[in-house]
Formats: structure tokens, sequence, C-alpha cells
């Protein structure tokens, strides 16, 4: 793969995600811009890399590099993605090596920016992103955070083990287009607290991962993505705009505050059914008598709203469910399917240690129109990419 590296001071970064990249088994070709070597010298690239590193096209000329490299990459990922070099790919400038082998690069392209917020917002870059997109180029969004300075804002350059995983899904894809490109995916993940005082509350076990690797698909297939985490503790994804939450009740209105924008919904999050009418707001002491008992009442069923909404609206917001069943998994599941209104219900057999926590999960998809589609057992992201396939089956979307 080629590695171009923008002239950003998140270029330093990429060193750990070249490490990355060659440890796992890649051949990667460093393309840095001049501007890039002002920030890491050509030896940190050329001795991480084990390749020659160039910035012009007049070097080994007779090797014919500004055409070569691009033609013979499985993926060109630009990191840090500058507003300069979006411009110039936009435009179809091909000023040095790297502007080169984005015009002569079959194969996928990702762009990985990082840059201040107003550059960011810029009009011109906006017009850029969306120009870029349009041709079939993922465009990661950057992550909000901690800036260069002292400032923080929506430009940070995502962490180089999200970058790495980012890379790794958009290459496991081959050449297959990024089928979700122009599609705005709103994702819940992770397991809803009900405080019972400050220091207790109702939780369930799911970690998120399922959510969280749905989010790492859909954008590796080119789809704009929000990921609405309850209480999960694994890293942030590249390129997902992350709302966190807690209770269920916070997730409803995270939810209720983005649906109008999405075109596909996953509900992956483990909704507790009830919470503590009463919240202590100090911690619950023993008193030696017997305890007191916890009064609950129900919490709202978000994805029977989301459902119901969509109806009202008459939108064509394709709405996916999932759920975790002890038995009877399939009739459940059918049952399930019919009260919500959901398009697709993703079941998938818990307990006995299976699906909370683990990396492997297995579902019988079950569709609003009959369908049953069986999932075997393996990776979560493998079986995030048969959900959006299925998905894609459903509602093929418009063209970017
Ligand atoms: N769900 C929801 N709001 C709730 C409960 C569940 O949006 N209050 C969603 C979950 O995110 C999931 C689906 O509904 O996508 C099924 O969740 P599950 O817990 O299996 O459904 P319940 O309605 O709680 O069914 P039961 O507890 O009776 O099995």
């Amino acid at each position: 793969m080629v590695l171009g590296v923008g002239g950003g001071i998140a270029a330093y970064k990429i060193c750990e995600l070249l490490r990355r990249l060659t440890e796992s088994g890649h051949r990667v070709r460093v393309v840095p811009t001049e501007a890039a070597l002002r920030f890491v010298g050509e030896p940190t690239w050329a001795a991480l890399s084990g390749q020659p590193v160039e910035t012009g096209v007049w070097d080994r000329v007779h090797e014919v590099p500004h055409v070569r490299i691009g033609q013979s990459a499985d993926l060109v990922f630009v990191a840090p993605a500058t507003a300069d070099i979006m411009a110039k790919a936009a435009a179809g400038i091909a000023d040095d090596l790297l502007t080169n082998t984005l015009l002569t690069a079959r194969c996928p392209v990702v762009f990985a920016p990082a840059m201040h917020t107003e550059m960011w917002e810029h009009p011109a870059t906006r017009a850029n992103v969306a120009t870029l997109r349009s041709r079939g180029a993922i465009v990661l969004d950057p992550a909000v955070g901690r800036l260069t300075g002292v400032d923080t804002g929506r430009g940070r350059l995502p962490e180089p083990a999200e970058l790495f995983e980012a890379a790794r899904l958009v290459l496991r894809r081959g050449t297959a287009e990024p089928d979700l490109a122009g599609r705005r995916v709103l994702i819940s993940a992770g397991g809803t607290r009900e405080a019972i005082d400050p220091v207790r509350f109702i939780g369930n076990h799911s970690s998120g991962r399922q959510g969280y690797a749905l989010a790492r698909t859909a954008a590796a297939r080119g789809a704009d993505v929000t990921l609405v985490a309850a209480n999960v503790s694994l890293p942030d994804p590249a390129g997902v705009s992350l709302v966190r939450v807690s209770s269920a009740l916070e997730l409803a209105e995270a939810m209720e505050a983005e649906r109008a924008a999405a075109d596909i919904v996953v509900m992956t999050a483990a909704v507790a059914d009830f919470r503590p009418v009463d919240s202590a707001a100090s911690k619950i002491k023993k008193s030696g008598a017997a305890p007191a008992p916890l009064e609950l009442v129900e919490n709202p069923d978000i994805l029977a709203g989301l459902v119901t909404t969509r109806e009202r609206e008459g939108t064509d917001q394709t709405i996916v469910g999932f759920a975790a069943e002890t038995d009877d998994v399939i009739a459940n599941g059918r049952a399930k399917l019919a009260r919500k209104g959901c398009d697709l219900l993703v079941v998938n057999q818990v307990g006995g240690g299976r699906a909370f926590g683990t990396e492997d999960n297995q579902a019988t998809v079950l569709g609003a129109d009959g369908t049953v589609v069986d999932i075997p057992t393996g990776p979560k992201e493998d079986l995030a990419d048969r959900v959006w396939d299925l998905v894609v089956e459903r509602s093929p979307g418009r063209t970017p």
C-alpha cells in the first residue's frame, strides 16, 4: 500500500501507523510531501518502511514512479490529509509524487484529514471533501479533541491504532465499491445504566463490540457514521462521530436528536427495560432493617418509537434491531420483529459465554418480508459486514 503523508504536525503519529502496518505484513511505500519532511525526516520513513522515499517525480525517472506507484497499490491511505492535499486531489493537480500517485491509483483511496477546525469547516474544504467522496474516495471525518496548541475542536487525527483498523477494513474489501457512500448511518452501542444512587446502577453485560464493529465497517464502506455509545470503554473508531450517553433516557434523547438525519438506524444497544422511579441523591446506607424494595418504571422502547416516527413521517429510512435471546431464539425473534416493526432483526443467542464481551458472534437475521439469513460464527466485523450487505440489498440508496 501507499502511505501518503501530508505536511501537518500529526505526521509524527503516522510513524506508529507505519509500524503497525509493516509489523502486520503489509508492504508500505511511504510518499510524503515536501512539507511532511519538515515534520518527520526521510530517514525515519525509509527505515520504518524498508522502502525508498521520494517526494518528487524527478528521481529514478526510468522506473516511471509517478505512474507505477499508484498503479501497483492495493490501497492509498493519506494521513494526515491536509486541506492543501485534499484541494489538490479534488482539483486533479499533480505537482509532486503523491498527487501524481493519487491520479494514477485505481485502488481504494482513503483520506484521514487533520487540521484546525476553521480549516476543516471552511467552505473550500467542505466542497473538496464532497468532491472526493463523490468520486468514491473515503474521507474519514477527523476526531474532536486537542489540536496542535491548547485549542480543542474537530480536526484531530484519529489514533494510529484506529487508522490501522480503518486501513485494514478497507483492504479486506479488496476493490469493492464503498457502497455506503453518501448514506448517513446512526448506530447505538453498549448497555445503559440506570442509576439507583450516585454509586450504583442497574446495568447489563453489553461491551459495545458489535455496535463498534458496525460503525467501523460502515465507515470503511464510505458511510457517514454517528455512534451513540452507552458506557463503552473501547477506543473511538476513526472517522465516526461519537455521542456518549449513560441511561436509557439519555440514549432515547440522543437517538431522537440524530434520527432525522439518518438513512439507516441500527440499534445494537442493550437498553434496560426498567429504571428506578427515584435515583437517590446520596449513597443508600444499610440501616440494619430489611432493604427497601426498589420501585421500577418502564423505559421507552426506543426502537419501536423510531419505527413509529418513520411511519408517521413516511420516510424510507431503514431500521435494524438486534435481539439477544437465551431460549427459543427464532420464535422469540419473530415475535419481537413483529412487535417492534423494524426491517431487519439480528437475533443472537446469548448466555453460556456467547456474544457478550467476546470477539466472535453468530446470528440469524430475520427480515420483515419473511426472509431468514444465517450468519455463521465469526468475528463481529464479519457479522457487521453481512448486516450491511443485507441493508444495501434492501435499499441500494442513492449515488452520492
Ligand atoms: N430496545 C429499545 N428500547 C428498549 C428496549 C430494547 O430500543 N427499551 C431495542 C434494542 O436496542 C434492540 C431491540 O430493541 O435493538 C431488542 O432488544 P431486547 O432487549 O431484546 O428487546 P425487549 O423489547 O427488551 O424484549 P425482552 O426484554 O422482552 O426480550
